[in-house]
């Protein structure tokens, strides 16, 4: 147990004393009188350990050494707990103590966020087990209920989408709903220096023709390897959701070729011309047509602020019986997954009505079985994420279920369901702090 790897706490660690029974140590005359030697023992912990050991006078003399002098020995801990020597004023005096007893006893404390103390022992950690932790008060399960009703379809009628993509604000509306609305306060000068605006970049939202409801929502700002990430969410989007996009002062920040490229297969056409402070709004079916898309070019570069691009659109009738997949088997984790897929979006493969993830041939197969082996996810409300990192365990060769646990920090509908479909046993807790914090508790 090291410090620094802790110190996401506010470190206080206890020193325990520790009063060792008599060493043996070479006695050899008994003329001069016993004296208590007392040994500061640093650790590989950085946790200092303290004994105290009777031993005769007439054994220090031997080395010309006083109880003192032995007292502000330097003496470490071996990897195996035990100590071999002590050096004193340049010698170094073999001296054998077996401190494991006492390490496993060794108490550290810390401060939590919420300014209690959590003790850990460390012979504790030799043998854990979920029961040492069943009555900790500071893992509290968190209490959850899960809806698997699937919502009534929409009565078809036409509906609005309406988006504006500027300078200066940003916003989508979807019939009444307002999907979108970001805007900017004060003025943005031209000129040389072009200011590094809040949220300036790309928005993301998607509808369920179907239902109406919105089913992934997300902001791309215009730093590094954002536009990689816009490119694999929409591709991750199910085929016939409307997908909608609206642009906010300005997107071309790292908007890389093979970006534009892959954009303009799915349907763009201003991808591969947007250039600095350009607007742009793209609303598209999912692996269809493009319904709508606008771009305005903004003149000449830093000096100038194009006026703000407005579009509107109806967005076409649904056929009803293209809800849900019709090949996929049903019952089980089936429903859920249908209810899954009709409600959320970014889930590629897991949601495909043709391959939908694993498929036979994702069976994963070992000729020699060598162990099991537990594996723990820790995971939050990134449930995209979760989704590729179940992906990725889900296909190792070997693998067993049953051996996975998936710890969920606080009780996020997404990520739990998402566990559900794939029959993973998880835990859902009570969150504790704030930032970093609470991801490391
Ligand atoms: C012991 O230490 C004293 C004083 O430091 C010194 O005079 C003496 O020579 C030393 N004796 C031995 C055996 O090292
Ligand atoms: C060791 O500690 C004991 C008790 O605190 C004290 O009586 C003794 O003098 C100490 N020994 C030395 C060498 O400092
Ligand atoms: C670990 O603890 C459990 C429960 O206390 C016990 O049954 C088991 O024997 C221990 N295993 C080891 C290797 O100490
Ligand atoms: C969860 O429910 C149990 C029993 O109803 C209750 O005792 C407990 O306090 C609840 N926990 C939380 C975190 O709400
Ligand atoms: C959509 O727009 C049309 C034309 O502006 C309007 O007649 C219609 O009422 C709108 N529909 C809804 C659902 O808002
Ligand atoms: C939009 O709001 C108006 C006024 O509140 C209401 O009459 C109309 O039915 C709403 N349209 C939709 C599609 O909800
Ligand atoms: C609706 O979709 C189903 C299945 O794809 C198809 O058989 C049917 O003809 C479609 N109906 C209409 C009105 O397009
Ligand atoms: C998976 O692990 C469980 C529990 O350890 C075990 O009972 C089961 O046989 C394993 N399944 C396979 C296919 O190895």
């Amino acid at each position: 147990m090291s410090r620094a790897r802790l110190s996401f706490l506010h470190i206080a660690p206890t020193l325990v004393a520790l009063w060792a029974a008599t060493v043996t140590w070479s006695s050899v005359g008994a003329d001069g009188h016993d004296v208590l030697i007392n040994l500061t023992i640093s650790t590989p912990g950085d946790v200092n350990i303290y004994k105290s050991f009777q031993t005769n006078e007439e054994n220090l003399k031997r080395f010309n050494l006083t109880a003192e002098d032995m007292s502000e020995g330097n003496v470490h801990l071996n990897s195996h707990g035990e100590v071999d020597e002590i050096e004193v004023k340049g010698m170094k005096i073999p001296l054998h103590l077996d401190l494991r007893k006492e390490i496993e006893g060794l108490t550290y404390s810390y401060l939590t966020v919420d300014k209690k103390t959590w003790s850990v022992r460390v012979g504790d950690f030799n043998n854990v087990t979920l029961d040492d932790f069943k009555d900790d008060p500071n893992l509290v399960p968190e209490n959850m209920t899960l809806d698997w009703s699937l919502i009534p379809a929409y009565t078809p009628n036409p509906a609005n989408i309406s988006l504006k993509s500027g300078v200066m604000e940003a916003s989508i509306h979807f019939n009444n709903d307002t999907l979108l609305f970001e805007y900017l306060e004060g003025e943005v000068k031209v000129g040389k220096w072009v200011p590094i605006l809040p949220y300036t970049g790309l928005f993301l939202r998607v509808i369920n023709p179907h239902t109406r409801q919105l089913t992934f929502s997300k902001y791309f700002s215009t730093d590094y390897f954002m536009d990689k990430e816009f490119l694999e969410n929409i591709r991750n989007l199910k085929k016939g959701r409307i997908a909608i996009v609206a642009s906010f002062y300005d997107v071309t920040g790292h908007f890389e070729t093979p970006v534009r490229d892959a954009l303009e297969e799915c349907g763009s056409f201003a991808a591969q011309h947007l250039r600095f402070r350009d607007l742009w709004a793209w609303v598209w079916q999912v692996g269809g047509a493009t319904l709508a898309e606008g771009l305005v070019t903004n003149q000449n570069g830093i000096e100038t602020i194009p006026p703000p691009l407005y579009l509107s659109l109806q967005i076409p009738a649904v056929n009803a019986s293209e809800r849900f997949c019709e090949d996929w088997p049903t019952g089980g984790t089936w429903e859920k997954r249908k209810q899954f897929c009709d409600t959320y979006d970014g889930y590629g493969d897991l949601c495909s009505c043709d391959n939908p993830f694993p498929t036979t041939a994702d069976n994963p197969k070992m000729d020699t079985w060598r162990e099991d082996i537990g594996i723990l996810l820790v995971t939050g409300n990134r449930p995209q994420y979760l989704y590729r990192l179940l992906r990725q365990v889900l296909l190792q060769p070997g693998v067993n279920k049953t051996q996975i646990f998936v710890s969920i920090d606080g009780f996020h509908e997404e990520p739990v369901k998402l566990v559900e479909i794939f029959e993973l046993k998880y835990l859902i807790h009570h969150p504790v702090g704030v930032g970093s914090p609470r991801i490391s508790r």
